[in-house]
Formats: C-alpha cells, sequence, structure tokens
C-alpha cells in the first residue's frame, strides 16, 4: 500500500521522521539521559578494533559509522565491502569486535563476511533492519533498526535509521570507554531526539529538490563531493541517483577533486556538494571555487549560515535546517534521495523497481 504516494520510494523517504522516532525511543531512555543496548551488552572498554562490512547504502552507513567510532569513542575501524572482504582472508586480531550492516539481513556476500568472522572476531554484532533474518540470527548482539518494511529498490528510511542506530552506539561506546561524560551524553541524546523534527523541516526542500531535478535530469554525467563524514553521503547521493535515475554519477572527497576528477568538469556536469557549516566547510568552499573557475555548475547543499557565506557564483542553493555537525549525515540522506527520486520521476524511469536490480542480493 502506498498510502496515497506515487511511488513506495516516495511513502519510505516520507515516513522517516516518524520511524526514526521509533528507533529512537528504541534506544534512549524518555529522559535523554541514558542508552538502552540489548542485554549482555558488548564492552566496548575493552575492544581495540572494529572491523565493519556491508554492501551498497549499507557499507556507506559504515564508513560515516568510521568517522563516529573513531572521533567520538576513539575505537580504529577498519570498513570493507563484503565482496572484497570475505575472499581477502584478511588477519584478525584479539580484541576484534566485527559490525555488518543489512537492510534485509539476507545479502549472500555480507552473510559469507559475517560467517567467515565467526570464531575469529570476539563478537558479532549486526545492524539489521529484518529481526529473523539470517544475518540477525547468525550475529551474537543484532541490534534491529525498526525502519518497518522497505518495498522500494532504493534503500532510504533504512539508512537513516542504520545511522541512527550507529550514532547512538558509537556514543554508548564512548561513554563506556570514559571519553564522554554524562553531561556531553545527554547532550548528542537530546540532539538525536531533535532528528525527526529536524527531518521534518528538511522534507521541506521537496519543491525545490522537485524543480532542479528537472535540470539535473538533462545532465549525461554528475559528480557529488564532500568532506568528512559528508564524504558517505556523497557516494550515497551518487549511488542513488545512478540506481533509479540511470544518469552517470561519480563522488569524490572533495580534497580528491584535483588529484584527476577535476578534468571532468565542464558546463554541462552538475556537481553536488554537501557542505554544512562545519569545520571543514571552508575547505570545501574552496573545492567548489576550484570547479566554478572551470565553468563548472555547482548545486550547493548547505545551512543558511554556509549559504550565507558561499552562494556567490554557484549555480542553484538548497538550503538545509541547522544541524548539530554530528548529526548531519542522517540530515543530509534526505537531499541525496529527493534529488534521485525527481530527477529519476522526471526521466521516466522506473522508481521503484529499476532495471537489472534486485531488493535483497542473495546471490553472489
Ligand atoms: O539488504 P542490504 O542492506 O544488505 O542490501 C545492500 C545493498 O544491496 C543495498 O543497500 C543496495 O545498494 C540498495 N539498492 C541501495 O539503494
Amino acid at each position: 500500500d502506498k498510502a496515497g504516494f506515487k511511488h513506495f520510494m516516495a511513502k519510505e523517504i516520507a515516513e522517516q521522521p516518524v520511524v526514526l522516532q521509533g528507533a529512537l525511543s528504541h534506544y534512549i531512555n524518555a529522559e535523554a539521559t541514558a542508552v538502552t543496548m540489548p542485554d549482555p551488552e558488548i564492552d566496548f572498554a575493552q575492544v581495540e578494533r572494529m572491523t565493519m562490512v556491508a554492501c551498497g547504502t549499507a557499507f556507506y552507513a559504515c564508513l560515516v559509522a568510521k568517522y563516529w567510532f573513531e572521533q567520538i569513542a576513539g575505537i580504529p575501524v577498519e570498513v570493507d565491502v563484503a565482496s572484497e572482504f570475505r575472499y581477502r582472508e584478511p588477519p584478525v586480531t584479539k580484541g576484534t569486535v566485527a559490525l555488518f550492516i543489512s537492510q534485509s539481513g539476507e545479502t549472500a556476500d555480507t552473510l559469507a563476511a559475517l560467517r567467515y568472522m565467526q570464531g575469529k572476531a570476539d563478537k558479532i554484532m549486526s545492524v539489521v533492519n529484518v529481526p529473523e533474518s539470517s544475518i540477525a540470527r547468525e550475529s551474537d548482539m543484532p541490534l534491529p533498526i525498526l525502519a518497518g518494511t522497505e518495498i522500494g529498490v532504493a534503500s532510504t528510511k533504512a539508512f537513516t535509521c542504520q545511522l541512527t542506530t550507529l550514532a547512538i552506539l558509537a556514543l554508548r561506546a564512548a561513554q563506556m570507554r570514559g571519553r564522554i561524560n554524562d553531561a556531553e551524553l545527554a547532550e548528542k541524546l537530546a540532539a538525536l531526539r531533535s532528528l525527526p523534527g529536524l527531518l521534518n523541516l528538511a522534507l521541506g526542500i521537496e519543491d525545490k529538490t522537485k524543480s532542479i531535478s528537472r535540470k539535473l535530469a538533462e545532465a549525461r554525467d554528475i559528480l557529488f563531493l564532500g568532506r568528512g563524514a559528508m564524504y558517505p553521503l556523497a557516494l550515497e547521493g551518487a549511488l542513488k541517483l545512478k540506481e533509479i535515475s540511470y544518469i552517470h554519477a561519480e563522488a569524490y572527497a572533495s580534497g580528491e577533486l584535483k588529484h584527476g576528477p577535476i578534468a571532468l568538469v565542464d558546463k554541462h556536469v552538475p556537481i553536488i556538494v554537501m557542505a554544512p557549516r562545519d569545520s571543514l566547510f571552508d575547505k570545501t568552499v574552496s573545492n567548489m571555487q576550484e570547479v566554478m573557475a572551470r565553468g563548472g555548475k555547482v548545486l550547493l547543499i548547505t545551512d543558511q549560515k554556509g549559504a550565507t557565506e558561499a552562494s556567490t557564483g554557484v549555480w542553484e542553493t538548497i538550503i538545509m535546517p541547522e544541524v548539530d555537525p554530528f548529526l548531519a549525515p542522517i540530515l543530509y540522506a534526505v537531499p541525496a534521495q529527493l534529488l534521485a527520486y525527481h530527477t529519476a520521476v522526471a526521466k521516466g524511469t522506473d522508481v521503484d523497481q529499476p532495471r537489472n536490480l534486485a531488493k535483497s542480493v542473495t546471490v553472489e
């Protein structure tokens, strides 16, 4: 049931404030002072490193989580795509926790990677949407993301719920390792609790994304740029767009631009820059100016402060609500999803069932 929406994807994008609220109440107490994880909990004070493995959008969730676990909890994190990880026979040292992310919980490569880690990692965790799935059943600690059934092939609400669950887990790990005190934890949990409201506000950019998408639909190639935890969001934006609009899109860490991809830039290539006004903003803006100096058409996705400082010369700007920089990757999933969705609609492709793709990839 599409509940009045034209596509499941549109419904699932719109559902995000509500499902995220459910995930937040599942993992955070009513006073927003403590995290509640399933018993028995993993003692993160003893964890020496984490290995995170997944495919596609879930892999990008791992990449965001790497920033969080390293910066907030001080745990070194290795991330790999499941199809590579399972065959490279990585050595596993004592004190390693393995974490697998999968919406379906049935992705063949991710499941095989999990089985490789059985008996090698100290503990196996998973972040899954389907609690009775193979990946959940074979983990020591499966964490549900509570996104509800996701039908559109392009993952949307599962991604934001994966990120939310991972952000909470990173905070709990930081607390156990004495890296944040109770007041700091409460402050971050309060920021998380404000996410459903912010997501609602962010959904207000829909009309703007629709008009921009009509123009994006004409492009042959589109580049996405981001720095820090916004780099995986750029990757996610490019994947979403390729998947459902069939436009060739690539993402780069903004700092990599001048190491090759800048050669692609001309007036026909829209460049989507995802940059909240955070500590890395100025650096991203200087990369953006390099692109504009070469005739590139920049779509800047930022907040009001960022727009005031840096929209001179840009082609289009999308203004997002202001958000704690820690949580920006969750909020900025919305423009990534809406741009892909409306571009696909403008092109008339089959949004919910794109060609050559299956919702769950249960073969290698
Ligand atoms: O069910 P999973 O999360 O394990 O699926 C992983 C990928 O196949 C999936 O995220 C895929 O990339 C999506 N179609 C992206 O929108």
